[in-house]
């Protein structure tokens, strides 16, 4: 299906009932899943969150496990599903599978700089092909107002697993399968300062001329992945050009406390800023505190709660997942490294509460997601 350029209006949709500043959790793959951000609303609550990103083409394929990544609790809202791909046609289906879940909005990924997903001409790739980042945006929007219009998963076409799997889900979350209410949510895109030098001014002038509700910004080049600082001047460049439309303008990068994203966006003009790395094992950073704040009783307690999700959402397959997070939480106090190196080694959550044995039995109980 072609996706034509048209005449089109910003659409803020629940970015503009957002106050400002904007302290956000920022998509992180492997990270980012459902425990994370389930004990981040209940230990942090920052104002909005992103799902990890999520394959477009890989929805159709494995919907099944592709899915997981878009499991989520109300209490998480407002929540954003970030999606990433090359093909403007999946864009387009995963965008109404995305609308359908309930998401508060969905988000364009063309900031990765994995050589994975850059070979395929996703992420940061799309920053060197612009004609077909804007097909993307444009296939997303139509997705976006196609199903507000009424089009359904199974109009689409789209496999009978697929549409089973997002009913089972909308009826765990919320006890109805299909939802009743069809509005139109935003869309936005994420991005990185350029693909191998800084060409961010003219990166966002071409990504405005879509009208996305909020451009966010990680102020790295592809080039530099991870190394380097984060280049805020040239995010404050880029909020200067943003601010002159409706849309608006997120930083991101090296921020670790909520203080410096406080200065953050005064220095820079941006309307809120993405805390990343800095959040993992660190819920507490959205309520201001550092991570020494944190005393260790409530490290371990919640390193335990976290896992209990975990295995409430994925079961033991995969517990190892939990390392980095483990790693995380248990810093900061004097027997830390000797909890650390055990936990790491641990295969389930009845191991881990072992090790930690700070807790009851009972425990586990007393905890149910909604
Ligand atoms: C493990 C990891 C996974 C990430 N996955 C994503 C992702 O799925 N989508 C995305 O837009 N950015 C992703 N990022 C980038 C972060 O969202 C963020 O832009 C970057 O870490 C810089 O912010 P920070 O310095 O606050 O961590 C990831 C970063 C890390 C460290």
């Amino acid at each position: 299906m072609p996706y034509k350029p048209r005449m089109v209006q910003t659409f803020l949709g629940f970015w503009e009932r957002l106050s400002k500043p904007i302290m956000a959790l920022s998509p992180m793959d492997g990270v980012t899943d459902f425990a994370y951000r389930y004990i981040t609303a209940l230990h942090g609550k920052p104002d909005v969150v992103f799902t990890e990103f999520t394959t477009v083409e890989g929805l159709f394929h494995a919907p099944e496990r592709i899915l997981q990544d878009f499991e989520y609790s109300e209490i998480e809202r407002p929540i954003v599903a970030q999606i990433y791909g090359a093909t403007p046609d999946d864009f387009y289906k995963a965008t109404h599978v995305v609308c359908e879940l309930g998401f508060d909005g969905v988000d364009i990924n063309m900031g990765c700089p994995s050589k994975a997903v850059v070979k395929r001409n996703c992420g940061a790739k799309l920053i060197t092909v612009p004609d077909l980042a804007l097909e993307i945006i444009r296939a997303v929007r139509q997705g976006i107002q196609d199903w507000a219009g009424g089009q359904t998963l199974e109009k689409l076409a789209l496999s009978q697993n697929l549409c089973e799997v997002v009913g089972r889900m909308n009826l765990k979350r919320t006890g109805i399968a299909n939802p009743v209410l069809k509005k139109i949510i935003p869309w936005s895109v994420k991005t990185r300062i350029g693909y191998d030098s800084v060409v961010i001014e003219n990166w966002v002038e071409t990504l405005l001329t879509e009208q996305p509700a909020l451009i966010s910004i990680h102020g790295r080049t592809l080039k530099q992945m991870y190394s380097g600082a984060a280049d805020w001047d040239a995010i404050a460049r880029a909020a200067k050009i943003i601010h002159q439309t409706p849309t608006l303008v997120m930083g991101n990068g090296d921020l670790q406390t909520l203080e410096e994203g406080r200065r953050a966006i005064e220095n820079s003009g941006v309307d809120g800023v993405l805390i990343g790395r800095s959040a993992i094992g660190n819920p507490w950073v959205f309520k201001n505190k550092m991570p020494f704040d944190i005393g260790r009783e409530v490290r371990i307690k919640t390193a335990l709660e976290h896992a209990i999700y975990f295995k409430q959402s994925r079961g033991d397959k995969g517990f190892r997942h939990l390392n980095k997070h483990l790693i995380a939480y248990l810093r900061h106090f004097s027997d830390a490294s000797l909890l650390r190196a055990a936990a790491v080694r641990v295969k389930n959550f009845e191991e881990l509460q072992h090790i930690l044995s700070c807790t009851g039995p009972s425990y586990e109980n007393k905890i149910t997601p909604s």
